[in-house]
Order: structure tokens, then C-alpha cells, then sequence
């Protein structure tokens, strides 16, 4: 399963890429507003210092702030030519950000349909031909839905049509959705940061560690 952050911060990035874990990027006008960048141009030179991060074959998702049709068309082909072979367009879940991806995926440009909360949805989108799909786990979560049991059953129904549309599990929490969405075989999650860090805890590991370190110091000089 690949590992995406979830994120635009470019150190948070070059610690995940220094572990190993680095599989992709995703980032949303949210995310990008935490960084200090305050004009359009700057955000267009942070998505090519984010790409430069990224070795061959990883992915950035770069979300639209357009809306409509033509207009997300038109913003999404700017954003594309930054890094035509590491960015992804993410595109909202609407009828404009579905009839956009079906015009990118005829132009083989790689698209990713976010804000997913349901079967229908993830359908539409995979329809449409979107490389991947995001759906929310966590925001499901947070109004009493089950965020894993969503991504449990598009996974079913893309595999009853073959769709080769990837999904794409985000706003994953915690360390159990990564593990949940692993048994399930999900193809990627993006999540910030901690949540990738809390995976490698365990208190018997700390335990387990400190007790050789002594032992050792104890009789070897
Ligand atoms: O990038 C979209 C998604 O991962 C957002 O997560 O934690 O803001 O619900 P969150």
C-alpha cells in the first residue's frame, strides 16, 4: 500500500522522504493556506519545489480553486505543465469537476476526484475516468458515519466493473485506519505526518530496547 502525505510543507515532506515512506503527495487550498505563501505565483513555485522532492513516478495532487467547467479546465492545464509527469489535478466532486475529468482523461492527464463521501459518488468519478478517487474517512468519522465501511464497498463495486480507477483513502487519523484500509487492500492513504510516526509505537518495543541496551552496558566494557 502506498504511502502519501497529506500535506504542503516541504520539511514534513523531506523527513517522510528520509524514512523510506514517501509514495506521493496530496495537498488541498487548505493546506497550502498554512504555508507562507500569499500570492499565485508563489503557490505555483511551491508546487515545483514540492515536485522536485518527489522522485520519478510519484505523484503530487494539486487541487483546483476554480469551480466551473471552463474555468477549472483552464487553471487545472496551468497547474499540469508546472510538472506535466508528477501532477495530478484534483478536482472536486461535482457535475463541473466530473465533466472536467472526463475531458483530462481523454487527454491521458492524470485526475484525482476529491471530496468523495459516497458509493455513488466514488461511481460517478470512476465512471468519468478519474486515476484516483479520495474518499474522506475521517470527516465520515467525525458525523457518525463508517469511513472504512464506504471504502470497503467502492472497493467492491469497482471490482464487480473492473474500473481502473484507484482509491485513494484520505483523511485518514489515526494509525488504525492505515491498518484497516491495508487489510482491505486499498491501493494509497495520505495522511499528515504523526500519523505515519505513531506507527512505528509500541511500548514493548521501548521496553524491549532499553532492556538489551543495559544488559549489554552491564557486562560488556
Ligand atoms: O487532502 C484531503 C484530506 O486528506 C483532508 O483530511 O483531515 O482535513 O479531513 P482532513
Amino acid at each position: 500500500m502506498k504511502f502519501f502525505l497529506d500535506t504542503a510543507n516541504l520539511e514534513e515532506i523531506k523527513k517522510i522522504k528520509s524514512i523510506g515512506m514517501l509514495d506521493g503527495i496530496t495537498t488541498n487550498p487548505s493546506l497550502i493556506s498554512k504555508e507562507n505563501i500569499y500570492n499565485e505565483n508563489d503557490v505555483k513555485k511551491h508546487y515545483i519545489s514540492i515536485c522536485k522532492l518527489l522522485d520519478e513516478g510519484k505523484y503530487l495532487s494539486v487541487e483546483v480553486i476554480s469551480t466551473d467547467y471552463h474555468n477549472i479546465i483552464n487553471e487545472a492545464k496551468k497547474l499540469s505543465i508546472l510538472d506535466p509527469n508528477k501532477i495530478v489535478i484534483k478536482v472536486p466532486m461535482t457535475i463541473d469537476g466530473i465533466k472536467s475529468i472526463q475531458f483530462f482523461s481523454k487527454k491521458k492527464i492524470k485526475t484525482n476526484c476529491t471530496l468523495i463521501f459516497s458509493v455513488g459518488q466514488a461511481l460517478l468519478a470512476a465512471k468519468s475516468g478519474a486515476y484516483y478517487i479520495s474518499p474522506f474517512l475521517g470527516r465520515l468519522d467525525d458525523i457518525s458515519y463508517n469511513g472504512l465501511k464506504l471504502i470497503e464497498e467502492i472497493k467492491k463495486v469497482f471490482f464487480n466493473f473492473n474500473f481502473k480507477t484507484k482509491i485513494l483513502a484520505a483523511s485518514i487519523r489515526n494509525p488504525i485506519h492505515i491498518i484497516e484500509c491495508a487489510k482491505i487492500g486499498i491501493h494509497a492513504i495520505t495522511t499528515p505526518i504523526n500519523t505515519i510516526y505513531s506507527l512505528f509505537n509500541h511500548p514493548m518495543t521501548n521496553i524491549g530496547l532499553n532492556k538489551f541496551l543495559e544488559d549489554y552496558k552491564k557486562k560488556i566494557k
